[in-house]
């Protein structure tokens, strides 16, 4: 596939992309988000693929939706500019995405990370959900994604103020995974997902759509669907490879099936 706005990489089991709209902070735009829809999408249909990553600049992750191209729009364009569509998509990737946040991670930038299910930060991370300064809130999941990961009264000063936090608010925050200097950002993401694209694929998909059923059902009705899950992967060839290898005392040999 042809991309304009992003840099897609395969590195050994791992999908990379990478936005680069530098003359806009990587704002992200209607083609932005085809494309990274797309490249991600078609990672997640590979299973030769076992862990995606996606960064922006040093200088910043994302800064936001493109406020240029929306702008002009009514509440109707809005409806109908496919926006909700294309993220959601995103949101519903099988494969794990680690998100590698180097400078500003604003309104859409900090929702898109929220959509990954590892959020790595530099130290210079800045994070936040400054739509209310533009006369508007989050729409990409903000004011949802953000109150799980950081609780109701953090969200809300955040979200009502649209001011920004620094790297070590967000880890106290429990906003990011971890916080690593910036000049090791991206090795460090390397690292972590060649560590997951390691296992085996059914598990990894299993472990996903567990947490994802965590943020979305109540405990009883979570603790099922974990439970139904964890017992289809005795079905599989890699949880008799990953067992007999721990008895045996060997690495396990997962064939992704
Ligand atoms: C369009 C953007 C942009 C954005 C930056 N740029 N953010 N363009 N949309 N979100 C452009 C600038 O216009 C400028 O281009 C260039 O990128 C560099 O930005 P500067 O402002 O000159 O850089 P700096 O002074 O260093 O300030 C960095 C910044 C600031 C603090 C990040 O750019 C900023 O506040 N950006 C907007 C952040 C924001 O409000 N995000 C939320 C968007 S709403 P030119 O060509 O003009 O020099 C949102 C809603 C999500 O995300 C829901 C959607 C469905």
């Amino acid at each position: 596939a042809e991309y304009e706005t992003i840099l897609v990489e395969t590195r050994g089991r791992v999908g990379w992309i990478t936005l680069n709209r530098p003359e806009a902070l990587n704002a992200l735009n209607t083609q932005v988000m085809r494309e990274i829809v797309a490249a991600a999408s078609a990672f997640d249909a590979d299973t030769a693929i076992g862990a995606i990553v996606v960064t922006g600049s040093e200088r910043a992750f994302a800064a936001g939706a493109d406020i240029k191209e929306m702008e002009s729009q009514t509440g109707l364009d809005m409806v109908m500019g496919d926006h909700f569509g294309g993220w959601a998509d995103f949101a519903a990737v099988r494969t794990p995405v680690i998100a590698a946040v180097s400078g500003y991670a604003l309104g859409g930038g900090c929702e898109l990370a929220m959509m990954c299910d590892i959020i790595l930060a530099a130290d210079s991370a800045k994070f936040g959900q400054p739509e209310i300064n533009l006369g508007v809130i989050p729409g990409m999941g903000g004011s949802q994604r953000l109150i799980r990961a950081v609780g109701y009264y953090k969200a809300a000063e955040l979200i009502l103020t649209g001011r920004m936090m620094d790297a070590a608010e967000a880890e106290r925050a429990g906003l990011v995974s971890r916080v690593v200097p910036a000049a090791e950002l991206l090795d460090e993401a390397g690292t972590v997902a060649d560590t997951i694209a390691s296992k085996s694929l059914p598990s990894l998909y299993a472990a996903k759509a567990a947490l994802d059923a965590a943020m979305e059902t109540p405990l009883a009705e979570g603790l099922r669907f974990e439970r139904h899950v964890f017992a289809s992967l005795f079905d599989t060839a890699d949880q008799k490879e990953g067992m007999a290898a721990f008895r045996e005392k060997r690495s396990p040999d997962f064939q992704n099936r």
